[in-house]
């Protein structure tokens, strides 16, 4: 911890704190004291200075910065190795080279806004700045690779509980779209993509790519998805404290991870079909050059979707999915509503 991150957490226990008391539990000099403080203040924390009674702490930026994000961690792993950047890329191409460079699983990779922001199936994830979650974490999971997209699911399951905690979020209004889309009232609010690095018996590494829509608004997105996408302040009206969803987030991701890791995917499963907008729904899934079409019969322990078609039963890993009859024939809850 640095010190202008040690600065903040005294300030954070008494409602106002004397220089002289700072420099005394620092141990460095008033002078220096103030220094940090400005630069604070730069960093846009609202503190201030009291004549004859020392520095108050009235505000925090609402910036995904470490300090921010720490004091609401409560993992062992998850986020408690975070590199924090204004503008990247794309933070799974960062922490692809951190998981390169022997990054300790559960490094995090955070931006506040992505250049090359990438989606699923080579599309790209929309990114402006400052307003939403972009999040990427180095896993090293002992699973054989032919598991490694059931991380994907169960990251989909740490989204949406990490999405139910925020106020105003009832059940219902959160759903999952296999594989691994998350939806609020129907509309997409969250993607995940995984990138693996393995060999043929061995992964060595995955990154877990996780954007989430929080405080964009709707001009925040290109026309083309306005229909279809959504974010948590636009759904519910609230603004999302972010480093305190960062926080949140870890550590449904940790608790989850290392329950599928130990048990499988099949323990998780009741839970993500919980969330499933898909079951009993005809929808058309399209993998590798193939459609097929028929009624989602649920999801399998290995993380399949089950199809019944008019071929039988199906059980696809990977694919894109569209419902027949539209996302805008989901109901508010993203599940039921027909025509
Ligand atoms: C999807 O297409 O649904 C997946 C979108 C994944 C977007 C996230 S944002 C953080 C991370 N960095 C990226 O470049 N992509 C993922």
């Amino acid at each position: 911890m640095d010190t202008a991150e040690r600065i903040l957490r005294l300030l954070r226990r008494e409602p106002v704190v004397s220089g002289e008391a700072l420099s005394d539990a620092l141990g460095i000099s008033r002078a220096a004291v103030w220094k940090h403080v400005e630069a604070l203040r730069a960093a846009g924390y609202r503190i201030d200075a009291q004549r004859a009674r020392g520095y108050a702490l009235t505000s925090a930026p609402d910036r995904l910065l470490p300090a921010e994000i720490e004091r609401h961690l409560a993992t062992e792993r998850f986020g408690r190795r975070l590199a924090c950047f204004e503008t990247i890329d794309s933070t799974n191409l960062r922490a692809a080279t951190l998981a390169r460079e022997d990054a300790p699983e559960g490094t995090l990779v955070l931006a506040e806004r992505q250049t090359a922001g990438r989606g699923r199936l080579g599309r790209s994830w929309v990114s402006p700045a400052r307003v939403n979650l972009y999040a990427s974490f180095v896993l090293r999971p002992r699973l054989a690779p032919a598991d490694g997209p059931q991380l994907a699911l169960a990251a989909a399951v740490a989204v949406a509980r990490a999405l139910r905690t925020l106020p105003g979020l009832a059940p219902g209004r959160v759903a999952i779209k296999w594989p691994n889309d998350c939806l609020l009232d129907g509309r997409k609010v969250a993607g995940i993509l995984t990138e693996m690095d393995a060999e043929v018996d061995r992964i060595r590494s995955v990154v877990l790519g996780i954007g989430v829509n929080l405080n964009a608004s709707a001009g925040a997105f290109p026309a083309e998805l306005r229909d279809t996408a959504t974010s948590v302040l636009l759904a519910t009206g609230a603004r999302v404290d972010r480093p305190r969803f960062a926080a949140a987030l870890c550590g449904t991701l940790e608790a989850i991870y290392d329950r599928v890791v130990r048990e499988g995917f099949g323990a998780l499963a009741p839970e993500w079909e919980s969330y499933s907008c898909l079951t009993g729904r005809v929808v058309t899934v399209e993998c590798a050059g193939r459609r097929r079409t028929g009624t989602v019969r649920g999801i399998d322990a290995g993380g399949r979707l089950v199809l019944e078609g008019s071929e039988g039963e199906a059980r696809i890993m990977a694919g894109d999915v569209s419902i027949v009859d539209g996302y805008r024939m989901l109901g508010r809850t993203g599940k039921e509503e027909r025509p």
